[in-house]
């Protein structure tokens, strides 16, 4: 079956064209430049890609188990090397599942594993967080959603779109509840190091057998456009599988993109690059929490990690039709409705981008077209 649009996607494609003068909603931290890394690059690197390893580098999958903490656990054999976590999340899915298969996703939730189950004839069964438990993922609902043909629980810790972040002990939890039934856990870890209340979870390749972790150098890091990402599994059929796929759509690694994030992930270089990005993050979490306290009517659950996080709309205005109106004159300001995530009253609000987004400019205008919609509080 053809893969089809979704929202968010829709949102994106048709906005792209509006030139806003202000964003807020950046969701990845502030991106380094080519410069940053050219002491480290050799020039006679060779960009003919012999002799390389279909898993990718093996120092970046080193770097990868040691970061999130899996080296103890697991090798370089374990790891697959893939075109961001958007990647890497393509391949489990469309591997794993089969049509007639169930699949049990969050809501709200990263909208990857909806598209692709659905267009795979997987049946999408939907768990929602909660707001009033500051958008926690209830676990007892979750496992009663669970059927005989559920193959496969996706979801993304940190939470894309409302930052909650899922601790230890209720990963384990998590993962009993994938294992009484015997199935997958893919959790997206493509958020992980950015944490704003406790410490960085731990990846659930290493905690559950049947558990898939996926992420990649984008957000904390900012190096979306290098496309590196990865997948870490116990089970190597699971890996083959994935690179079998890939063999028949990008074949191999971008060798630029590999080289690059591998120094970025260089245990020397990545320990103040992520200082710095929390350093931003919080900085503009602070200046977004006071935002959202003075605005009447609007209210958030700030994010526990991550860059981006749900705000709850004034009684009565649809997010559709306000984001719309924010693209235009006078306000020129781009943010997500949360329709793209199925919540309708809420906007998706971002913190990323450090200091150059001007973030104080784009919630100025926020608040003016609040404060302009009709019947405003
Ligand atoms: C939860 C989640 N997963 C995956 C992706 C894709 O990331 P990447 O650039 O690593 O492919 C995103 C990007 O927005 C995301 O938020």
């Amino acid at each position: 079956m053809k893969v089809k649009i979704h929202q968010l996607f829709e949102y994106l494609l048709e906005t792209t064209q509006a030139e806003p003068q202000a964003i807020v909603g950046f969701s990845l931290s502030a991106s380094p430049k080519l410069g940053a890394f050219l002491n480290d690059l050799d020039p006679m690197l060779p960009l003919d890609w012999n002799n390389r390893d279909f898993r990718g580098l093996p120092e970046l999958r080193s770097h990868v188990l040691y970061h999130a903490q899996l080296a103890q656990h697991l090798d370089q054999d374990h790891v697959l090397i893939t075109a961001g976590a958007a990647e890497a999340n393509f391949l489990v899915l469309m591997q794993l599942l089969q049509p007639g298969d169930d699949i049990v996703i969050e809501q709200p939730g990263w909208p990857q594993a909806e598209v692709l189950a659905k267009a795979k004839g997987v049946r999408c069964v939907k768990v929602e967080r909660s707001e009033s438990d500051g958008w926690a993922l209830p676990l007892a609902t979750l496992e009663a959603a669970i059927t005989p043909q559920t193959r496969m629980i996706f979801i993304s810790n940190p939470n894309n779109p409302t930052g909650h972040l899922m601790d230890q002990s209720e990963l384990e939890h998590l993962a009993e509840i994938a294992a009484r039934a015997g199935i997958w856990l893919v959790v997206d870890e493509v958020y992980a190091g950015l944490e704003w209340q406790g410490p960085r979870a731990p990846s659930i390749a290493g905690i559950y057998e049947r558990g898939i972790t996926t992420g990649s150098v984008s957000k904390a890091l900012g190096l979306q456009g290098l496309r590196t990402g990865w997948m870490v599994c116990r089970n190597k059929d699971v890996l083959r599988d994935a690179l079998i796929l890939r063999e028949n759509s990008s074949e191999i690694m971008n060798i630029m993109g590999e080289v690059i994030a591998e120094i970025a992930l260089r245990p020397d270089r990545y320990g103040p690059a992520l200082g710095q990005a929390r350093q931003d993050g919080q900085a503009n979490l602070a200046a977004m929490n006071t935002w959202v306290d003075q605005q009447p009517g609007l209210s958030w659950v700030p994010p526990m990690a991550g860059l981006i996080g749900m705000a709850r709309l004034p009684d009565g205005i649809p997010s559709d039709a306000f984001a719309r109106r924010l693209l235009q004159e006078p306000y020129r300001t781009f943010v997500l409705p949360g329709s793209a995530y199925g919540l309708p009253g809420h906007i998706r609000l971002g913190v990323g981008g450090g200091h150059d987004v001007n973030l104080n400019d784009g919630l100025a205008r926020l608040s003016k077209a609040l404060r302009d919609w009709p019947n405003a509080p």
